[in-house]
């Protein structure tokens, strides 16, 4: 289904959420092709750094015109440098701007930013107030439900980001405190949507299957939904929601030769971008994102682990696909004892372990 924001029309309301070390430029490429996506958006970006044009602020930025359209997240503590960072990326012709209201890292919060911005909706409404007025194009927020279960701040901090102007009001369905643990709670997101007059809401958190992104609409009432971790387990989620969505029908899961070719566009982008080198270090944890879905994988992931060359990679198939052979039947399908089980909910945890440290409170 298309989707307003503000004033950018996307293709769908179906959005790809920021994922610190895994959204970059190669990734979101991917995303494109293999599905409707309406919206992607860069791994966080902090403001300062992006007006003192270090060079990894502006890698992150970094996008051409197949990644359109774009949304850069943007942390910060003030919000002066929130608004300069703003207009940056506007004139760099950025079409959306995201800030980041569920950075746990202390140096961030003790400043008043990150998740610090749930605790006081004022401050975050003053900083996105600046930022709205200063550019063109919609500024959104991503929040947590609040600090912790006693302080379930978002339905006011929502409402005060809509009286400044934010286009939409991005849920992940736990408090701070929660870490990833437990399940998201839709009913906190529907609070969240119950509390504003008209600003959309976007639902968040645990879609890791096109029934998880119908029960999140159903459930919450929100006009969109984005999804993270589910996206880098399964590249493919936006078709498949899509088709979902729009007829109940679940898609094929794809076949060896639809993986192997992705996998290899996706290394061939992170060449591109990154360099042969460097590309092929990054595409090590992807291809065993990937490979999750092969069926039986050990001597593939004990080479890819290891990845130094684009040939390299193309002996690591040839090799692997004569052991896979082993496990395949006469209909040319791996024998059912192999098939990796349907996806469900609880894959997403063991698939994509969150990382310790500040990750783990997004
Ligand atoms: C490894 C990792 C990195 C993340 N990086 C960010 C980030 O840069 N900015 C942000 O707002 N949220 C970040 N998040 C949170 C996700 O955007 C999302 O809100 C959360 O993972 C819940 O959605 P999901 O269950 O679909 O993954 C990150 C989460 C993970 C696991």
């Amino acid at each position: 289904m298309s989707f307003a924001l503000g004033n950018l029309q996307l293709r769908s309301n179906l959005f790809l959420s920021p994922l610190a070390g895994y959204t970059n430029l190669p990734f979101r490429l991917i995303i494109r092709e293999l599905g409707t996506v309406g919206l992607c958006t860069t791994d966080l970006v902090n403001a300062r750094s992006l007006l003192d044009r270090n060079r990894k602020a502006l890698e992150l930025v970094h996008t051409v015109e197949a990644d359109q359209p774009l949304a850069v997240q943007l942390y910060g503590t003030r919000a002066d440098e929130m608004r300069d960072a703003a207009r940056i990326l506007e004139d760099r012709g950025v079409q959306a701007l995201d800030v980041n209201m569920g950075c746990p890292v202390r140096k961030v919060c003790r400043n008043g930013g990150g998740s610090a911005l749930m605790t006081d909706p004022a401050a975050a409404a003053r900083m996105v107030a600046a930022m709205v007025a200063a550019v063109n194009i919609p500024v959104t927020c991503k929040m947590r439900l609040g600090w912790d279960d006693a302080h379930l701040t978002a339905p006011e901090l929502a409402r005060a980001l809509e009286d400044v102007g934010a286009a939409a009001i991005i849920v992940h369905g736990r408090t701070r405190a929660q870490g990833f643990s437990g399940t998201v709670s839709r009913a906190g997101i529907r609070a969240v949507v119950e509390a504003v007059r008209t600003v959309p809401v976007v639902g968040n958190g645990d879609i890791t299957t096109p029934q998880a992104a119908r029960r999140m609409f159903d459930e919450t009432g929100c006009a969109a939904i984005s999804i993270g971790r589910g996206a880098f387990y399964n590249p493919w989620i936006f078709g498949h929601t899509a088709q979902y969505l729009a007829r109940g029908t679940l898609a094929d899961e794809p076949s060896l030769d639809e993986r192997l070719a992705v996998m290899r566009r996706h290394l061939d982008l992170m060449i591109t971008v990154f360099g042969e080198t460097r590309g092929c270090q990054k595409f090590r944890k992807v291809a065993l994102q990937y490979s999750c879905r092969l069926g039986p994988r050990k001597p593939f992931d004990k080479a890819v682990v290891g990845l130094r060359t684009r040939a390299e990679f193309e002996e690591i198939v040839a090799r692997y696909r004569a052991w896979r052979e082993r496990f395949v039947g006469a209909d040319g399908q791996l024998r059912h004892a192999y098939r990796p089980r349907a996806l469900d909910e609880t894959d997403v945890e063991r698939a994509i372990p969150v990382p310790a440290g500040p990750n783990a409170q997004w």
